[in-house]
Order: C-alpha cells, then sequence, then structure tokens
C-alpha cells in the first residue's frame, strides 16, 4: 500500500492549534467493497467458507451501506445473499436496493415489529426455516469477527506514521470497537474516538464496551461525541452540505452524507476547542459509504 492512502489536512484549524490531521483513505483500499466493509466482512467470509456455507443472511435498513456490501461480497465471493430489509417494499427500489438486487441478492421486507426482534434468540432459527440454512451477520456486520478485520487497520497506519489519535464515524459502534482492539492489543498508546452518525447515540458506549468484553479486550481507550448527528442519521441540512462541498473543494475528497461528512465536522470542531493538545497527530479514517449520495441525488444540483 502507497503512502497515498494517507493524506495530510492543511486545514488552518488544524494549523492554529498545532495539530497534524491526517486522512486515512479507506475508501480507496478495496473499490468493490470501501472502507471499513471490506474489514468488517473479511473474517466472516473466512468463517462462513469455514463452516460450509453456500449462503449468507443480514438484516438493515433500506439505505444501509452493510446490505449493499453483503450482496457484494456475496457475488464476488460466491455465497448467495438474503437481505432481510426493515419496514415495506417501495417500488422503483431506491438505488443501494437496486444495486442489492443486481448482485443477486434477495429482497425481503419485515415490518418494524418483526424487525426490532432481530436480537432475540431464537429469530434466527426462525429465518432458517424460512430461508434456509445461512450465516447469519448482524445489522451493520458487527460482530466479534468483524472487529478483528477493523483491528488490522491499526497495524497498517503504523507503518505510516505516529498517531495520537485515531477517528471515525460510528453507527453501529464495530468499527469504533474494532479500533479500540487494535490499539489495545499492539499496547499502542492513542486512543480511538468515535463520532455518532445517529441522534441519540449515548446507548453505543454500552454497545462498544458489550464487543470488547466479547472479544476479550481490556484496557481498551475509546471516546465516544454524539453532539455531531446534525439532526439523525440520514439528515443533511444545509450546514453540512456546505462543508462536505468545501471539503472536496479544498482537498478533492467527497465525504459522504451520513457518516464521513459528520466526522470531519466533528474532528475539525473537537481540534478547534483543544480537545487534541498541540504537538499531537490525528488520524481520520475515510470509511467509504459514497454510494449513498445516490439517495440523495439532486441536492448537489439545488445548491
Ligand atoms: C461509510 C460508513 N462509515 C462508518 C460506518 C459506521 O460503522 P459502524 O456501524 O461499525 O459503527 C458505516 C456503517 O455502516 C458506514 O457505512
Amino acid at each position: 500500500m502507497t503512502a497515498d492512502f494517507l493524506t495530510p489536512l492543511n486545514h488552518p484549524t488544524a494549523q492554529r492549534r498545532g495539530v497534524r490531521l491526517l486522512l486515512w483513505r479507506d475508501d480507496l483500499l478495496n473499490p468493490a467493497l470501501p472502507g471499513n466493509k471490506a474489514r468488517k466482512l473479511k473474517h466472516n467470509i473466512l468463517q462462513a467458507k469455514t463452516e460450509g456455507h453456500t449462503r449468507l443472511l443480514t438484516f438493515g435498513g433500506a439505505y444501509s451501506n452493510h446490505l449493499a456490501a453483503v450482496a457484494t461480497a456475496g457475488r464476488l465471493y460466491e455465497f448467495e445473499t438474503i437481505g432481510l430489509v426493515r419496514g415495506e417494499e417501495h417500488q422503483p427500489l431506491n438505488p443501494t436496493l437496486a444495486r442489492c438486487a443486481a448482485d443477486g441478492m434477495q429482497l425481503h421486507y419485515l415490518d418494524r415489529t418483526t424487525y426490532r426482534r432481530r436480537a432475540e434468540p431464537g429469530f434466527l432459527a426462525e429465518m432458517q426455516l424460512q430461508f434456509g440454512p445461512a450465516y447469519p451477520l448482524p445489522e451493520g456486520g458487527t460482530n466479534a469477527l468483524a472487529l478483528r478485520g477493523v483491528a488490522e487497520l491499526i497495524g497498517e497506519l503504523r507503518q505510516h506514521t505516529d498517531f495520537s489519535a485515531v477517528a471515525v464515524a460510528a453507527g453501529t459502534g464495530g468499527t469504533l470497537a474494532g479500533l479500540t482492539l487494535g490499539l489495545a492489543e499492539a499496547a499502542y498508546p492513542a486512543r480511538a474516538v468515535g463520532i455518532a452518525a445517529l441522534k441519540g447515540a449515548d446507548f453505543l458506549r454500552a454497545a462498544v464496551d458489550e464487543l470488547l468484553a466479547a472479544t476479550g479486550c481490556v484496557g481498551g481507550q475509546y471516546e465516544l461525541h454524539t453532539g455531531y448527528h446534525f439532526g439523525g442519521y440520514a439528515k443533511l441540512p444545509a450546514e453540512l452540505r456546505a462543508f462536505i462541498w468545501q471539503f472536496e473543494a479544498d482537498y478533492g475528497v467527497l465525504l459522504d452524507p451520513i457518516y464521513t461528512g459528520k466526522l470531519l465536522f466533528g474532528v475539525l470542531d473537537l481540534i478547534e476547542k483543544g480537545h487534541f493538545a498541540p504537538g499531537s497527530t490525528v488520524v481520520a479514517v475515510h470509511t467509504g459509504g459514497l454510494q449513498a449520495w445516490a439517495g440523495f441525488e439532486g441536492i448537489k444540483n439545488l445548491e
């Protein structure tokens, strides 16, 4: 991997505060499964093959990057895929679900009450009765094996730079937990910083703690910031839009509307507020998600 994956962001805010800000382009790593998707799926796919599975079954909302990634992984690694989608079917399919279908995913819709039962014991068995034996992947692809794949990023980063903090957007918290695991296992003295994309995401701390406990991780250091949700999951208010366009104009890097736009906005605001000591190096991870723009069609033309 070349150093092009690590881009210095000479932002005036970072310069003023004496912080070295770098962008890790995980979005460029694997064009078919960009960002955290390939990392979260890697050990799960290996496990599914080891267990002799021929089918993957997973869950997600109608705009889920994870559903799209599983559909692609199924095509690439020769699994049938079943996507259980929250809510009702809407035709024509939105761009994310259309891409899932084009990759061969069978889509089934679960009403919201049924969908809420997805973590209950017995629910998966019911689904397998209905759809046949399958390797189950939880919502967002977040499980202990996913953390293992994300943790590998720490070693890759360290080949290129020292750093004091590595920052990532948080949805289910799996990527944040994986980075925390990687830091703890390497006993590397940096902290993982999560910027929540969802509103009211304080519950994520318990989820991250539980995930870390499931991998036997002790002493992992992370922090979660919940004040940069911009109104919620798929909200894209004018301030965030303007930030994303300006970032693209300044650095030639497009951020996504749901996760990484909020990540960079949050990291720069934290730098501005003196959250990172002068002299520290902060690496923000671009986790991809750019196909989500297809669901915000026309917005750029309206500006
Ligand atoms: C582009 C992008 N970044 C970050 C995340 C957050 O990942 P996690 O659910 O592991 O917190 C996601 C989740 O889907 C994503 O699609």
